[in-house]
């Protein structure tokens, strides 16, 4: 798969020490109070349409130019109409796809009619407002530094884009899912493709898709906003999404009429992958659970266990039992797999709570570590799990600036091309190859 590629190494970020209060949850675009105006509000080449980036103001004013040529966002209504779409929603029986919520909540900017500005117009896709905010009590406004703040702004909608859990929020609400929209195994069977994420790569892979990045991370950039980092980026992204799937387990989507929870939450190469190869063991995490079961996707949890050990370890050994509890639950009922989910969710906030860029500064060659490790425990037998794995490492090596680990990549990601094929005895090998360089 594409996202596996090595990619392009990011500009190294500064950690800036940041005190992460966990707070409510921003309010997302998609339900923001404020009005979306529309991407063409945006578009003059004075504000955000500028052929060329510009100089001189901070941002680069071409953003809208990047959106429309590079952006994968800018075509997500379009692909609505397209041979895969129109399959996937005769399959369904909805209709038209570009006209059914089901698709247009994560493919468009959705809001409600009353939100919706004079120059709004849906087919926009996944447009400026969706991630940054409704612009109504901004538009006119904020670019006026230093007279109006960056802080102004965000009160009067603006998006925090730049806060990694924030972000992390945003990103998921449509890779992932929330309790108002989501991919289900029906919409997966009907040929959608199999949903995946990491915050950090997944950020790195769109604000560098074009010939120009969405935005630079320079000393400007970083004048202007506290940023945070790639390995606190992953850290808290990863800990952002195990909770919120830990969250969809609590509400209606997991829980189905039929005989069955919902299959999306499971590992999809638990039922779907070749017969030939048994690759069943029996590992510590599933808790005794027999060959045979399927297992809820657990690469974000299993990741999660990799951090603990290395920035937690007072959280290890109750994250492992948790772990087992919500496995063993699968062959109970989803009662008993809530219940799990809870006290798991415990544990995991506990960490969030705790996260910040100082406690991991120093500390990524011995995360990159514990995660090596973890795979050589066998953990990473399941192909999410190694997708994850995969993803944290990529983000460490790059962050270590090590080439020899570096030039190691490549093999990986080819490990990893083919998930019906994979193979996670040379996954493994090809880890501890990587953790004899370590
Ligand atoms: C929970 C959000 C969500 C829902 C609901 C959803 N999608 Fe998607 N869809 C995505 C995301 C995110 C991607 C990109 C996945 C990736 O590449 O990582 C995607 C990708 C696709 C693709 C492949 C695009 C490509 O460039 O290859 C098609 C086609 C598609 N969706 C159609 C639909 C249709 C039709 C519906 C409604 C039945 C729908 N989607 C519902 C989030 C969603
Ligand atoms: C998929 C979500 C997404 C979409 C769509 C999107 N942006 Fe962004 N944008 C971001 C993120 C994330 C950042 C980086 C964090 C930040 O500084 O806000 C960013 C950064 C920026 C910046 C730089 C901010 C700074 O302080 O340097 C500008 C300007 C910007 N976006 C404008 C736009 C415009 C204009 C559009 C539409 C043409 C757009 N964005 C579409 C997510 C998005
Ligand atoms: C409103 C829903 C929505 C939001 C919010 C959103 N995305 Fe997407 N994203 C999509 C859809 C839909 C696609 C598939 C579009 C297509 O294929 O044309 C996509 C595609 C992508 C892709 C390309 C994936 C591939 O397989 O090539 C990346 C990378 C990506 N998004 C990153 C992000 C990041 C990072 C954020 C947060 C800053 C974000 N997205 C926020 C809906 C969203
Ligand atoms: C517990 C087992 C199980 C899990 C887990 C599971 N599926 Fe399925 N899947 C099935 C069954 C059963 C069918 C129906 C097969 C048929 O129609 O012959 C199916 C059908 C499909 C199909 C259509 C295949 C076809 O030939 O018609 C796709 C695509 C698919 N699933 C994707 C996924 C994805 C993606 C995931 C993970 C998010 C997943 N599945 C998780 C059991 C599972």
């Amino acid at each position: 798969m594409s996202k596996m590629n090595k990619r392009i190494r990011a500009q190294g970020a500064l950690l800036l020490a940041m005190i992460n209060v966990p707070a409510l949850a921003a309010t997302l675009p998609e339900s923001s109070v404020e009005k979306h105006m529309g991407v063409a509000t945006c578009a003059s080449s004075q504000c955000h349409g500028s052929a060329i980036p510009r100089d001189g103001t901070g941002v680069l004013q071409n953003e809208y130019v990047t959106w429309t040529q590079s952006d994968p966002h800018s075509k997500a209504y379009e692909i609505l109409s397209n041979e895969q779409s129109r399959l996937i929603a005769s399959r369904l029986g909805i209709g038209r796809a570009r006209e059914a919520d089901v698709c247009l909540d994560c493919h468009a900017d959705n809001v409600a009619p009353d939100k919706r500005g004079d120059k709004f117009q849906l087919s926009d896709g996944v447009g400026c407002e969706a991630c940054h905010g409704g612009a109504e009590n901004w538009l006119s406004t904020h670019y006026k530094a230093p007279e109006v703040t960056h802080q102004a702004n965000l009160q009067a909608g603006l998006y925090a884009n730049e806060d990694a859990v924030d972000r992390a929020n945003l990103c998921l609400s449509c890779h992932l899912g929330t309790r108002d929209k989501f991919a289900t195994h029906k919409i997966m069977a009907a040929g959608h493709p199999r949903l995946v994420f990491e915050l950090d790569t997944f950020t790195e892979l769109w604000r560098t898709a074009g010939r120009q990045p969405h935005y630079r991370v320079d000393a400007d950039y970083r004048e202007r906003k506290d940023i945070d980092g790639h390995v606190y980026t992953w850290a808290a992204g990863l800990l952002a999404e195990a909770r919120r799937r830990l969250d969809l387990i609590q509400s209606h989507y997991f829980d189905v009429p039929g005989m069955f929870p919902e299959l999306a939450f499971y590992d999809c190469h638990a039922c779907h992958r070749t017969m030939k190869t048994v690759q069943w063991r029996s590992l510590p995490r599933h808790g005794g659970v027999g060959p045979g079961t399927p297992f809820i996707n657990d690469g974000t949890f299993v990741m999660s266990l990799a951090l603990a050990r290395a920035i937690e370890p007072g959280e290890t050994e109750g994250l492992i039992n948790a772990l087992k509890r919500i496995h063993r639950a699968s062959i109970t009922s989803v009662d008993a797999i809530r219940e799990a989910a809870t006290e798991l969710d415990s544990i995991l906030a506990r960490m969030g709570s705790r996260l910040t860029p100082a406690r991991l500064r120093g500390r990524e060659a011995k995360i990159l570590e514990e995660i090596l490790a973890t795979g050589a425990e066998g953990n990473y037998l399941d192909y999410v799990s190694a997708e994850q794995a995969f993803m944290a490492v990529q983000t460490l090596v790059i962050e270590l600036d090590d080439p020899i680990l570096e030039a190691e990549l490549d093999l990986l990601a080819d490990s990893l091309n083919n998930d019906e094929r994979y193979r996670p005895s040379e996954f493994r090998r090809l880890l501890s190859a990587l953790q004899e360089e370590d």
